[in-house]
Order: C-alpha cells, then sequence, then structure tokens
C-alpha cells in the first residue's frame, strides 16, 4: 500500500509536471457586433471557424452585463455544444470598449461562475482560461475573482499598457499573458521582438501571441481615424509564430469591422457605427477578406507541429488595396495611433503620413504542392509575370502596382497551364469621391475548389 501510495503520488506529480498547456488557436469575437445573432448563425460562424482549424472563440465583452450581452453569450455557448466537434470558448473581459466603464469584480465572478464550468468553456489543466482586454486599473480585483471560482481560473491578461517590464509584479494572480502588440510602428515590418520580450517577462508562464492581418479604422466620433501597416503581415506573422512558439495564438480578430481586421465573412448587421452616426460601412462593403481563411489550416498545423504539414491542395491567396495610397483625401486618417496612444500600446507611437506607411503592392501567398511551379501575376492587359516557386509548401511575394490599373489576375500554374486562379476587383487610378479607403480586397483560390477540381486535378490528394 505504501508502495502503491508512493507510486500513485510520483505519477500525479509527474501528469502535472507534464501537463500540456496549448498550443491552440482562438480567433477575438466582438461580441457588441452579434447583437443580431441567433443561435444558428453563431453555429454557422462556428462552422467556419472549425474550418479554418481555430479551436475556439475569445468573446470580448464589454460593460454592462445586460440583455444583448447576456444573450449573446449564452446564444455562443448554445451554439458550442450543438455543434459537432470540440469548438472552445473563454472570455476577454474588455476593460476599456463598456458603456459603463471597467467591469466589476461581481459581474465578472458571476459570468465565470456561471460558464466557467461549461463544457463547452476552454480549460487549462481543468482552470477556465480568462482573459482581458486591458484592465490595468483594475488589477487588484482577480485574486478576488479567481478565489470565488470553484477550482480557480487559468488567467492571461491582457495588460499591454504595462509593458513587458510591468508584468512581472503581478505574478502571483497570473498564469500567463497576451500581447495586444501586433502591429508594426511605423512604416516598418513587424518584428517578434515584443512577443520575445513579452515571454521572457514571464518566464515559465504561458504566452498568448497575437496575429492580426491588418488595421484600419475611421470612426471619428470614436476619436480613431487610424491606419498601421499591415501589408505582408498576414503571412510574416504566421510565420514569426514558428520563431516565438508561444503556447497559444490568438487571432486579432474574427469580426471587428470598425477596425477591417475581421477575418469572417462580412455580417451587415454586425458592422458598428460611431456615435456621430458614421458606419464603417463605408470601408468595409465590398472588402471581404474570407479569403485569409484559406491557409489557416496550414499556418496553423505548421504552427502546432512546429514544421510545415503535407500538402493536399494547392492554393492561391492575395490582397491589394483598390488604388494607389496618395490617389484620395485621408479623411482624417493618420499612420499609426496618434499623438496619443489608446490602444494598449505601452508608449505613444509617432505620427506617420498615410502615404508612408503603406505599400502600393499586390501580396500575395501561394501553397505549392510539388516543384517544379509558377506563380502568375497580372495587374490589367500587363503581360503576365511568371514566378517560379521555390518551394514545395508557401511562398510569399508582393508586387508593387508601378502605376498599371485594371484587375488582379494570379495563378498557381505548371508546365504552362494554371493548376489554380483567381481574378479580384480593378486597381483604379483614383477613388471615385476622392476619399481614399486603405481596407484590403482579400481573394482566394484552392484546387479544392469545385471548379479546379472539376477539371481533374484531385490526382494530388
Ligand atoms: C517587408 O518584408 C517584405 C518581405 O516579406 C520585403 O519585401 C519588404 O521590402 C519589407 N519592407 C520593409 C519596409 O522592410
Ligand atoms: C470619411 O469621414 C466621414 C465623417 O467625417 C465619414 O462619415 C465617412 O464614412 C468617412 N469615409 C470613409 C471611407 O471612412
Ligand atoms: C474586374 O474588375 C471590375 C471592377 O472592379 C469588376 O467589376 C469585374 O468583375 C472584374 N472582372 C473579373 C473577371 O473579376
Amino acid at each position: 500500500m505504501s508502495f502503491c501510495r508512493l507510486l500513485c503520488l510520483l505519477s500525479v506529480a509527474v501528469a502535472v509536471a507534464n501537463a500540456q498547456v496549448g498550443p491552440a488557436v482562438f480567433a477575438h469575437v466582438i461580441v457588441g457586433n452579434t447583437a443580431a445573432y441567433d443561435v444558428a448563425q453563431w453555429q454557422t460562424e462556428i462552422g467556419v471557424a472549425q474550418e479554418a482549424t481555430i479551436d475556439g472563440f475569445a468573446l470580448n465583452i464589454g460593460t454592462p452585463l445586460a440583455g444583448t450581452t447576456q444573450t449573446q453569450i449564452a446564444n455562443a455557448f448554445a451554439a458550442a455544444a450543438a455543434q459537432p466537434g470540440d469548438f472552445k470558448l473563454f472570455f476577454s473581459f474588455d476593460y476599456l470598449g463598456g458603456a459603463d466603464g471597467p467591469w466589476a469584480a461581481s459581474d465578472v465572478i458571476s459570468i465565470l461562475s456561471q460558464y466557467g464550468g461549461n463544457a463547452a468553456h476552454y480549460k487549462v489543466n481543468g482552470q477556465p482560461l480568462v482573459s482581458t482586454f486591458e484592465g490595468t486599473g483594475n488589477t487588484g480585483d482577480w485574486s478576488s475573482i479567481a478565489s470565488s471560482v470553484n477550482g480557480g481560473i487559468y488567467f492571461m491578461p491582457d495588460w499591454t499598457s504595462l509593458g513587458p517590464g510591468g508584468i512581472g509584479q503581478y505574478s502571483d494572480i497570473i498564469q500567463g499573458a497576451f500581447s495586444w502588440d501586433m502591429w508594426p510602428d511605423g512604416p516598418n515590418n513587424i518584428t517578434d521582438d515584443s512577443d520575445k520580450a513579452w515571454q521572457s517577462a514571464l518566464g515559465s508562464k504561458s504566452f498568448m501571441m497575437g496575429v492580426s492581418p491588418w488595421f484600419y479604422t475611421d470612426l471619428p466620433g470614436y476619436d480613431k481615424a487610424w491606419v498601421w501597416r499591415g501589408d505582408d503581415m498576414w503571412h510574416t506573422r504566421w510565420m514569426q509564430t514558428l520563431d516565438v512558439k508561444p503556447q497559444f495564438v490568438e487571432i486579432v480578430t474574427w469580426n471587428d469591422y470598425g477596425e477591417s481586421h475581421y477575418i469572417n465573412d462580412i455580417y451587415e448587421a454586425g458592422i458598428p457605427y460611431d456615435n456621430e452616426g458614421n458606419s464603417a460601412a463605408a470601408y468595409v462593403n465590398g472588402f471581404p477578406h474570407a479569403g485569409w481563411r484559406s491557409l489557416l489550416p496550414y499556418y496553423i498545423a505548421m504552427y502546432k507541429n512546429n514544421a510545415p504539414p503535407s500538402v493536399s491542395d494547392e492554393i492561391i491567396q492575395y490582397w491589394y488595396r483598390l488604388a494607389p495610397v496618395a490617389s484620395g483625401q485621408t479623411n482624417g486618417t493618420t499612420g499609426n495611433d496618434c499623438p496619443s496612444s489608446i490602444n494598449g500600446a505601452s508608449a505613444p507611437q509617432s505620427c506617420y503620413p498615410v502615404d508612408d506607411i503603406l505599400e502600393d503592392a499586390v501580396f500575395f501567398t501561394a501553397l505549392v504542392g510539388s516543384l517544379p511551379a509558377d506563380i502568375t501575376f497580372a495587374i490589367g492587359d500587363a503581360q503576365p509575370e511568371s514566378i517560379a516557386a521555390t518551394q514545395v509548401g508557401l511562398n510569399h511575394f508582393s508586387r508593387a502596382f508601378n502605376g498599371q490599373t485594371g484587375n488582379v489576375t494570379v495563378a498557381i500554374s505548371r508546365n504552362g497551364a494554371d493548376v489554380v486562379s483567381s481574378t479580384g476587383p480593378a486597381i483604379a487610378e483614383s477613388w471615385p469621391n476622392d476619399v481614399a479607403i486603405y481596407n484590403a480586397w482579400v481573394g482566394t483560390a484552392s484546387t479544392a475548389d469545385g471548379a479546379n477540381a472539376r477539371r481533374g486535378l484531385q490526382w494530388r490528394r
């Protein structure tokens, strides 16, 4: 008996030490943009996220804890339970975005008591994962919140405004952290330096890395008219997950139409307007981002296995703005959040002219199953350029507008014949009403799509 007891204790200790934290990939959902949803709409979107191999949604909720928010939390959990598969949810308490200011600890406790134990709630070592958007004025709430939830919580706040140097003092109440620092400062490509600084500040605690494709918002009634450099970022950032190897990745966002970093299909009733009545529809309608999901199964498998998976379908993904950056009025938009920073960045950022921030280029990524293969590219009537793929797997490129206008055509071709191709809307010389729109149009095509598959390309599987 004492032998068994020793062995059992030992195996429990080993199990705890080896308890796996992650990897998992979530998408940040603005629950405020889901007010018109029913359970069926949640189920549809969970299905779409599952196709992209996303593990769950981070439900961003602001105050007050009333009507719509409560209804949509309940709908989301009902949908996750009803949908086949193993889709999970957790909360990201938004301390800046709520109509009633920061969250009251009692409301946080009430939500976590109700949903923390739900089968569809994402858990780490049996504890519900809990996150935030900011809330550095309420750090004192969390030890009592954690002890009020049966079994405790796995707490990974996004307290990015503290900077990595400011997180250490909270090591007693956090199990990890999420960094919102995921767009580059100025006319530079994003690096993962900030992620590594967070990771090193966290030591053995968990890190959630943010991956975002874009950022453009023009809602003057909310004092938000900013653009950050997106350009190559969707590809660059996923490649950086291999370098950072975070426990978790959070895609920012699923449905924030107001900030142009949605990867969900456009859902009309979810497009926000500001308190002066300006609607984000002015720069969201006509700018589908669904194409950004097509390579997620590949990127996510690569992140989870730390190695490229094998290629089943060949896919081309591409995105661009529909006119040169300098061809329209900025409408008050500045490069970066300036002059002051309210978006969670730890230091105020500099202002840049928008023209300096964005490249006039088409960005495209081809997932290639075998070599040789070429990626063909053309704007308008120009002679198509043929670019040799350099490797099986992902091949990423960009090509400048160079003054060309017209439809954009991209293809993967082999032995002179298109294997898969796609044509996107025309790049124009200027904007029809002279106001520039800095959102991206995103397209994609796959050999798994009906038309291409019918061309007899299923030999690949
Ligand atoms: C950003 O990275 C791309 C390659 O991914 C490169 O072509 C481009 O020159 C870089 N731009 C800047 C401003 O560093
Ligand atoms: C330009 O600004 C006006 C208000 O100042 C707003 O109503 C309109 O939607 C903006 N246009 C774009 C494309 O953002
Ligand atoms: C070419 O671009 C125009 C303007 O955006 C669009 O109406 C048309 O459908 C495009 N053609 C193709 C073949 O996609």
